[in-house]
């Protein structure tokens, strides 16, 4: 199976693996991908320019939507429905409450689909228990390093 491949298994460990180029980190959002379904979280941590987009486009990419991916910066969240399951994208960098995801129907897309926030740990509080964490660091060389947890 092309994508059941083992290089990104030390993901979840304390290590993580390094994505020396963006191919790489567009890689490993595809294989993650194979790791979620419907319901799932993932909540994309790291400083500006660590890749939080670049890892959005290899996750809708391995869930099998041709969408085009952008940075949901003013509209809260875009929808990517090309797939199998849809795609809620979230980017609480600009918000400044968590009264403001209100209006966005939040919740149902928890439910409705697959949910990938960057900048999650701004308000970790409406995170659900299960969220996948994924840690960015930006290393001296500029590769990135990266580490998941389930919270
Ligand atoms: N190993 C790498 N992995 C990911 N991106 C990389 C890597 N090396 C260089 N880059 C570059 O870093 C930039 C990452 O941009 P991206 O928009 O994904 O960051 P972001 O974390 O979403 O930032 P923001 O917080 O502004 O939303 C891209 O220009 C990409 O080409
Ligand atoms: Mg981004």
């Amino acid at each position: 199976m092309a994508n059941r491949n083992e290089e990104f298994e030390p993901l979840w460990g304390p290590d993580g693996v390094v994505c020396h180029a963006v191919e790489d980190t567009i890689r490993l959002g595809v294989w993650l991908a194979s790791e979620i379904g419907t319901g799932s979280v993932v909540s994309l941590e790291g400083p500006l320019g660590a890749g939080k987009t670049q890892l959005t486009k290899g996750l809708v990419a391995g869930l099998g939507s041709p969408d085009a991916v952008t940075s949901p910066s003013f509209a809260l969240v875009h929808e990517y429905s090309g797939g199998e399951i849809t795609v809620f994208h979230f980017d609480f960098y600009r918000m400044e409450s968590a009264a403001e995801l209100d209006t966005t129907g939040y919740d149902d897309c928890l439910a409705a689909g697959i949910t990938i926030i960057e900048w999650g740990n701004k308000f970790p509080e409406v995170l659900p228990p299960g969220t996948i964490r994924i840690r960015v660091e930006i290393l001296p060389g500029g590769g990135r390093r990266i580490r998941a947890e389930r919270l």
